[in-house]
Parts: C-alpha cells; sequence; structure tokens
C-alpha cells in the first residue's frame, strides 16, 4: 500500500476549508495531591521504587462528589476561552474517557446541555483508553476537514482512582486523575496549531494485558465479580510494557511520515505520560531525546486520555511551546489502541 504524505501543501481544498487548527486548550486537575509517600502508608511500595521503575512521584485524586464530566466542563470551558468561543458554536463534542460518570447516557451528552451547545451539535464518547485523545484528533481533523463540522471540542478525561484497584500495587501507584480538552476550527495553511497529519492502530491481540473483566454485557457485576476484585482494573505490565514502546514509536514514525518530516525537526513531543521508562525508550528509538518532551508525570502520573491534552494545555500557559514549532503527539493504552499526530504551533 502507498501512502500520499499529507503535507500542507498537498491537502485537497474541502468544503473551502484547507485543514484543522487547535485554537484553544484547557485543563482540569483535581486539587487533593497524593503522593508516593502517601500511597507507601498503606501499600507494599516505596517512593523509590514507584519513581526509579516509572518516573511517577504523585497523582491528583478527585474529591468525593466531583465527577468525570464535571472535570470535562472545567476543561471544556477553559478551552473554549482561549479559543474566543462559546459552547453554541460548536458542531461537535468527543469525549474520550473509559470513566464516564454512568454506562449510559455519554459523558460527551452531560457536558454538551451543561456547555450550552446547540441541538444540531453532535456528542458522543469515544471508548480508546489511554490512546483516546488521538483518536477524538483524527475524528475532529476529519470532520473539519471534510467540511461536515466547523468547531470541534475533543476532551480526555479520566477519573481512574474510582476504577483502580487500591490494593494492587502493581497498577494502582500508576494513575491520576484529570482532563484536559481542545477546540479546534478550519484553517489556512499558514495558521498555526494546525494538525498535518494524523496516525491510528490496534493490536487485539493483546486485549487481556489490560482490562476490566467485570462490569460489561460479557460479566455483570455481581457480588462474586466485586469480591473477587474483578471489576477493577487488572494489567499485565510487562506486556503493556513491551507493546507501548513497539507502537509508540512505530505509529509515531507512520504520522512524522505523513506529515512529510522527520524526527529531527520535532521540537516537542507531547506524549502520553505512562512510564518515563516507556518514553526513555520510544525517543532512543525516534531519536528525539526526553529533553524535547512535555513530561509532567511526575506530578500527575498517567492520566490516561486526559494527559496529552493537560501536557499540551500546560506547554502552551507557559510558553513552552511557541509558534512555528513543530509537536508529536502519541499515546497507547488498552485495546492496545495507539495513535500519534504532528501539529505545527
Ligand atoms: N512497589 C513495590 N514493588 C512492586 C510494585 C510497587 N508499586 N509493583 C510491583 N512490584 C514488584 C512486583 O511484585 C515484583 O516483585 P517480585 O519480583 O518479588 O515478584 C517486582 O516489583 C517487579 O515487578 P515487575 O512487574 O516485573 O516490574 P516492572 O519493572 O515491569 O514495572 C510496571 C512494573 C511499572 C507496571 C511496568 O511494567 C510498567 O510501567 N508497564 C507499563 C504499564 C502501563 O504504563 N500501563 C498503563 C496503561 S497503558 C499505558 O498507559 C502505556
Amino acid at each position: 500500500m502507498t501512502t500520499t504524505p499529507n503535507t500542507p501543501a498537498q491537502l485537497p481544498e474541502l468544503g473551502g476549508r484547507l485543514g484543522a487548527r487547535i485554537v484553544g486548550t484547557g485543563s482540569d486537575l483535581p486539587a487533593e495531591i497524593r503522593t508516593n509517600f502517601d500511597l507507601a502508608r498503606t501499600l507494599d511500595t516505596s517512593d523509590e521504587w514507584i519513581r526509579s521503575r516509572t518516573g511517577i512521584g504523585a497523582r491528583r485524586i478527585a474529591a468525593p462528589g466531583d465527577k468525570t464530566s464535571d472535570m470535562a466542563r472545567r476543561a471544556s470551558q477553559r478551552a473554549l476561552e482561549a479559543a474566543g468561543l462559546t459552547g453554541r458554536d460548536l458542531d461537535m463534542i468527543v469525549v474520550a474517557t473509559v470513566t464516564p460518570d454512568r454506562p449510559l447516557p455519554s459523558t460527551a451528552s452531560l457536558i454538551h446541555h451543561q456547555l450550552g451547545a446547540r441541538i444540531d451539535c453532535a456528542a458522543f464518547d469515544v471508548a480508546a483508553a489511554c490512546g483516546g485523545f488521538c483518536y477524538g484528533l483524527t475524528l475532529a481533523r476529519a470532520q473539519i476537514e471534510s467540511g461536515l463540522a466547523k468547531h470541534v471540542l475533543v476532551v480526555g478525561v479520566e477519573l481512574l482512582s474510582r476504577i483502580v484497584d487500591w490494593s494492587d500495587r502493581g497498577t494502582c501507584v500508576l494513575f491520576g486523575d484529570g482532563a484536559g480538552a481542545v477546540v479546534l476550527s478550519p484553517t489556512d495553511p499558514s495558521s498555526s496549531g494546525r494538525l498535518l497529519a494524523t496516525a491510528l492502530g490496534v493490536d487485539g491481540s493483546l486485549t487481556e494485558s489490560l482490562t476490566i473483566v467485570a462490569g460489561g454485557s460479557e460479566e455483570p457485576v455481581t457480588e462474586a465479580a466485586i469480591a473477587a476484585r474483578r471489576h477493577l482494573v487488572r494489567m499485565n505490565g510487562q506486556e503493556v510494557f513491551k507493546a507501548a514502546v513497539r507502537y509508540l514509536s512505530e505509529v509515531s514514525t507512520r504520522a512524522l511520515t505523513l506529515a512529510g518530516l522527520h524526527a529531527s525537526s520535532i521540537d516537542w513531543v507531547v506524549p502520553h505520560q505512562a512510564n518515563q521508562r516507556i518514553l526513555e525508550a520510544v525517543g532512543d528509538r525516534l531519536g528525539i531525546p526526553t529533553s524535547r518532551m512535555v513530561l509532567n508525570l511526575e506530578r500527575y502520573g498517567n492520566t490516561s486520555s486526559a494527559s496529552i491534552p493537560i501536557a499540551l494545555d500546560e506547554a502552551v500557559r507557559s510558553g513552552v511551546v511557541q509558534p512555528g514549532q513543530h509537536l508529536l503527539f502519541c499515546a497507547l493504552g488498552a485495546g492496545v489502541a495507539f495513535g500519534s499526530a504532528v501539529v505545527r504551533w
């Protein structure tokens, strides 16, 4: 199969619009900080083990009563404000999450109402776990480039503290809560924030390596399932680790090729923040040192689909990311589903 590089000059003009551009970013993090030392009080673990194996020092934990939709709404309001838009301007809302408020309705429907979106604004959740933000971005890009939508909100939000097994030191130390959001609008080739390329993929042979067994149609939640903790996250860490190094490198290379760029042109990688050692290995393969990565996992841990938009929002607001720079996003999680995007800021 041959692929046509999706460089700005080659993008077809569709619906009078040339491409999709990130016009606003926002994020929301719970106030409670739970450090490794806090975890070591109730769990057979240590700050030294968690830091050396993962790079994580702390994570944020949502307050009791705060819901996924609350974090999503706050991050979205900040992104809309940064974009100079309101909820009424939106044509589509995509929420990437594995921790919706409820199985029904979608979290996107909940924030649709709270943001004051129009009835003809579509809203739905995507379930691609940690890869979800890249999936949402790709959907938004396609809608805008085809002329079907003008302004699209993409949210990555997770309240993982409610689905991890706090007695399993192999998983609970990794995750944290948070939300990030971006607003995308049509652009011309010279505008900043433009999505140059996106790439997605799945290795469905690895579905068992990161899963919640009970709570779906295969095994509805029962007392026995709860007693066996089958309603909580289970993971084969080493399998996920190996898949992450392999596929994050591969999908990033694919996105770079589609953008017509070499890794040396990337100013900042804004990666899914899972594990410092995964990112070092991916950086080695791509030829990009971690000094050119926007990292916050030391403070927030793994916030799944929220991790890229949170890191992006912080990098944009702090001025780390400058106009004209090239950014590479990459993420992988349960599925295993992965994705990447190249953006010219
Ligand atoms: N504290 C202390 N000891 C621990 C802890 C802990 N929190 N967790 C595991 N251990 C112990 C294990 O029990 C084991 O002990 P043993 O040798 O006596 O049996 C030992 O440490 C080594 O365990 P491993 O699982 O081999 O440790 P590893 O170096 O693989 O690190 C980790 C585990 C951090 C989970 C790693 O595999 C990993 O990060 N994998 C990627 C998983 C991931 O990031 N998942 C998130 C979702 S997907 C994504 O975002 C990419």
